[in-house]
């Protein structure tokens, strides 16, 4: 089904679910996304008579639950305002939320943030102990790629996502963020390290999904060289904005614990430059992501969802 059509068909189901409500154009088609992508996540890994069925029960409990989706939205958006079949990238985007939900279960463990609550629940090692969320951790994050790569896409195109999925999630992306973010506990860092910082551990994966989704639209590399900018400053702009929530947010709205990274001793924006410099940083990021995203057509969606991502509150 045409992307168009499929958001018509949402609509007119969402005007029957909600008859006194009406949705931007912008809030429409965000959540036909989010929609679709938990319809379809839902059917991964189903439940069934293997003798593993803990490590299953584990991979589900963590990515169906919840999460503001926006990783796989850009996968899919990206495409879209590349002129490509969104339909064939939704496996990539599945697989690019397959991956960033394995980052937090392993970001919450007792040996890295020591995190009880994610996503509204207990965390994945509350409620399944340690060796099988790792393994949970571990098995969405070979299964993220086989999503990929299941893709009906052209092999050239399926390549470059694989490519791209493992040079943001390895040494030189999340894991090589982590790694820095783990050994600058308990020390003052200055705002070069705590950049790079930012942009491996969270700015990288959601640099990999706009990326991908210029890839699995076979995109120019004028587009490709767009999306990372775009993708940068909204990316540095998100961890920014969630290191701002985690001194003043509130558990219940976050859905995971505040004051972590102050009980962890961590250096972030908050602690560096305090709340006003970082709120400025948040709308000067914001800009320049708008300002790229016009490069394309139909870029509105692109702008308010940089706009929507700089005053989240969860
Ligand atoms: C949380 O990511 C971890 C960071 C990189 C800051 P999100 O804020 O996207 O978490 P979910 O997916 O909505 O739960
Ligand atoms: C997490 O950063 C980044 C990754 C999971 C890769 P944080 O540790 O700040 O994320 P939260 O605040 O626990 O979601
Ligand atoms: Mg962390
Ligand atoms: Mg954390
Ligand atoms: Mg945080």
């Amino acid at each position: 089904m045409n992307i168009e059509e499929r958001l018509r068909r949402y609509q007119a189901q969402l005007q029957l679910d909600f008859p006194e409500e009406t949705f931007s154009a912008f809030e429409l088609r965000l959540r036909m996304y989010q929609n679709w992508i938990e319809t379809t996540l839902s059917g991964y890994f189903p439940d069934g008579p293997v003798s593993h069925e803990t490590l299953i029960r584990s991979m589900r409990y963590s990515l169906l639950a919840g999460g503001k989706r926006l990783r796989p939205v850009l996968v899919l958006e990206f495409c879209r305002v590349c002129g490509g079949d969104v339909e064939k990238a939704l496996p990539v985007a599945c697989g690019v939320e397959m991956l960033h939900t394995y980052s937090l279960i392993h970001d919450d463990l007792p040996c890295m943030d020591n995190d009880d609550l994610r996503r509204g629940r207990a965390t994945n090692h509350k409620v399944f102990g340690e060796f099988t969320a790792t393994l949970a951790g571990d098995a969405l994050q070979a299964e993220a790629f086989a999503s990929v790569l299941s893709a009906d896409l052209p092999p050239e195109r399926l390549t470059r996502c694989g490519r791209i999925l493992a040079s943001v999630a390895g040494h030189n992306g999340i894991c090589g963020g982590q790694q820095l973010d783990m050994d600058g506990e308990g020390k003052p860092l200055t705002e070069q390290e705590l950049m790079e910082i930012h942009a491996s551990k969270t700015a990288a994966l959601i640099r990999g999904a706009c990326l991908m989704g210029v890839a699995a639209a076979g995109g120019t590399r004028e587009q490709e060289a767009a999306a990372i900018t775009y993708a940068d400053a909204l990316g540095l702009a998100f961890q920014i904005r969630d290191d701002i929530l985690d001194v003043t947010g509130t558990a219940e709205e976050l859905g995971k614990p505040i004051g972590s990274d102050v009980q962890q001793g961590k250096t972030t924006f908050m602690t560096l430059y305090g709340e006003a410099a970082c709120e400025q940083r948040v709308l000067e990021l914001t800009d320049r992501a708008k300002n790229v995203a016009k490069m394309f057509l139909n870029s509105e969606f692109l702008c308010d969802l940089a706009d929507t991502m700089a005053v989240r509150k969860h």
